[in-house]
């Protein structure tokens, strides 16, 4: 039920933003009120059971969700940014994307040693970005409560590749 709705809201940009590149756009789905809140609901469902004590969400997309998914659980929201937008004191992570490089930062203070973190994105293609997220929550002394995602592009096998850090990974629409 909401794997299709989520499926008939997204559309498919062929070539962007480089050639060979399909990109998932869910900006449709941001237009419907109705579905963002299928969607949060959705999370809250399947999560159910685990302990989280704050969200990640990965910039910028997995802002989105991440906010309101961690309002519900009644749990801190920390963003996970790209390398320079944050102003406290950081740790950081390179990692390659799909379609190019990138580095990403968290606030050493974005959680204490110990705590357990859900890993929050639109979408999860290589899982690259997800991984590198997790090493650096690891890194800082977190536990990966597990990860959540809207779509996942499953040719790309990023589930096969984080679910060693934690098996707990929850894709909405597949
Ligand atoms: C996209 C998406 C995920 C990542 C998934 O973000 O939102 O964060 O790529 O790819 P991966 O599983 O291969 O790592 P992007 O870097 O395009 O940034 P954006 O959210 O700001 O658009
Ligand atoms: N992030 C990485 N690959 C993507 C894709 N194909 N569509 C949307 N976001 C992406």
């Amino acid at each position: 039920m909401i794997e299709q709705q989520i499926k008939t809201a997204i559309r498919d940009i062929p070539d962007f933003p480089k050639p060979g590149i399909v990109f998932k756009d869910i900006t449709p789905i941001l237009k419907d009120p109705q579905l963002c809140v299928n969607i949060v609901d959705a999370f809250v469902e399947k999560l159910k059971g685990i302990r989280i004590d704050a969200v990640a969400g990965i910039e910028s997309r997995g802002f989105l969700f991440g906010l309101t998914l961690a309002t519900r659980l009644g749990v801190p929201f920390v963003p996970v940014r790209k390398a320079g937008k944050l102003p406290f004191t950081i740790k950081q992570k390179a990692y390659k994307l799909e379609y190019g490089t990138a580095t990403i930062e968290l606030h050493t203070d974005a959680f204490e040693p110990g705590q357990h973190v859900l890993i929050h994105d639109d979408l999860l293609a290589t899982g690259g970005t997800a991984l590198a997220a997790s090493e650096l929550i690891q890194e800082m002394g977190g536990v990966v409560a597990g990860f959540s995602f809207v779509v996942g592009l499953g040719f790309l096998n990023g589930k096969e590749r984080i679910s060693p850090v934690c098996d707990r990974v929850v894709v909405l629409a597949e």
